[in-house]
C-alpha cells in the first residue's frame, strides 16, 4: 500500500522487534513532534549541527540520517552534499516522514529521499559514506543488531556521527521540570537503563561496546554541553506547554487527572522563572557526540 501518490514505499506495519515504538512513534509521539515541528528545530538545530560537521561531507556523498523524523536536518545533509550526493531519511514514523516529504516538495529538494522502514533491519540498497542521527538511534530494541545493520550500509571507510542525549541529571531542561513534577505525583520508575529511550544512550561505555560488537573502529565519544532555548526562543508560557506535551515530564504525567495536570503546569511554571529570558527558556542540555568508522 503507497501512502502517498509519488510515493513507492509500502506502510511499516507495527510489527517485528520495535512494533511498540513503531506504534508510539506513528500515534501520540509522532502527532507531537509534527506539530512542534518549529520549536523541536529551533531546540536542536545547534546539536544537530555537531554530528554533521563531524562527518565534514563532500560534495557527492551519499548519506543516511536515521531517524529523521520530520526531516530537516535530512534537508541539511541534501545541501552539504550537492546536487550530485543524496540524502536518504529513514525512519519507522509514517506520520513524520509526511511532513519531510512535504517540505522536500515545496523546497523543490531533489537530492532527498525519506523510506518508511525499521533502521534496525530494513537492508538498505545503498553504500552509503556516511550515517548520521540527531537522536534518533536511542530506540532500538537490539541496538547491536541495529548497528550491525548500519554499518552493512556503509561503504568501506564510512563513517557515523550521532548525537544522543546523557543522563537526565546532565540535562537541567529535562531534570529541573520532572523534579517540580514529582513532587506531585507518583511514578514507577524504570529499572533498565539501557532500555529503548531517549536515555538508552547514557552511558557512553555501554554505547561504545554497541558500535565496538558491530564492528565499528576509531569509536569516539565527546560530550557536549550546550545552553538550549527550550521548546524554541518563545515566553515562558510556550516553553511549559511544550514541556506538558513532550519530553519526561509529559510522560510521567501520561496516566495523570486533570487537577493534577493543572498543579504540575503550575509548579513547572514557576521551576522555569529563573531560566526565564528575552531570548527564551535557556537551560543547560547534555549529550554526547558518537563518531566512528
Ligand atoms: C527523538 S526523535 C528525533 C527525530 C529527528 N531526528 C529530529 O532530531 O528531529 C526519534 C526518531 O527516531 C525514530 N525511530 C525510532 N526507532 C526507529 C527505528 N528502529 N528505525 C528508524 N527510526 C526510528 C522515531 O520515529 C523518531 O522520528
Amino acid at each position: 500500500v503507497s501512502n502517498e501518490k509519488n510515493d513507492p514505499s509500502p506502510r511499516l506495519g507495527a510489527t517485528g522487534p520495535n512494533a511498540d515504538q513503531i506504534d508510539y512513534w506513528n500515534t501520540e509521539a509522532g502527532a507531537k513532534w509534527v506539530s512542534l515541528q518549529q520549536r523541536l528545530d529551533t531546540q536542536l538545530e545547534m546539536l544537530g549541527q555537531i554530528p554533521l560537521d563531524a562527518l565534514a561531507l563532500r560534495a557527492g556523498e551519499r548519506v543516511l540520517d536515521v531517524g529523521c523524523g520530520c526531516g530537516t536536518t535530512t534537508m541539511e545533509l541534501a545541501r552539504a552534499v550537492g546536487d550530485d550526493g543524496t540524502a536518504v531519511g529513514a525512519d519507522i514514523s509514517a506520520v513524520m516522514l509526511e511532513r519531510a516529504r512535504q517540505v522536500a516538495r515545496e523546497r523543490a529538494v531533489a537530492n532527498v529521499r525519506f523510506e518508511n522502514v525499521d533502521a534496525q533491519s530494513h537492508q538498505f540498497d545503498a553504500a552509503f559514506d556516511a550515517v548520521y542521527s540527531r537522536f534518533g538511534v536511542m530506540f532500538f530494541a537490539d541496538p547491536r543488531a541495529a548497528f550491525a545493520n548500519l554499518r552493512a550500509a556503509l561503504a568501506p571507510g564510512g563513517r557515523l556521527a550521532f548525537v544522543c542525549w546523557r543522563g537526565v541529571i546532565d540535562n537541567a531542561w529535562m531534570a529541573v521540570p520532572v523534579a517540580a513534577a514529582l513532587e506531585h505525583i507518583t511514578i514507577e520508575l524504570p529499572t533498565d537503563p539501557h532500555a529503548p529511550g531517549p536515555f538508552a544512550f547514557a552511558d557512553p561505555d555501554h554505547v561504545t561496546g554497541i558500535l565496538d560488537h558491530a564492528g565499528f573502529e576509531n569509536i569516539e565519544h565527546h560530550p557536549v554541553d550546550i545552553e538550549l532555548a527550550v521548546g524554541g526562543d518563545g515566553d515562558i508560557d510556550e516553553a511549559v506547554a511544550f514541556l506538558m506535551q513532550i519530553g519526561p515530564t509529559a510522560r510521567v504525567l501520561r496516566e495523570a487527572d486533570e487537577a493534577t495536570r493543572a498543579t504540575v503546569t503550575g509548579a513547572v511554571r514557576k521551576c522555569l522563572e529563573p531560566y526565564a529570558t528575552g531570548d527564551g527558556v535557556r537551560m543547560d542540555s547534555g549529550s554526547w557526540l558518537f563518531i566512528a568508522r
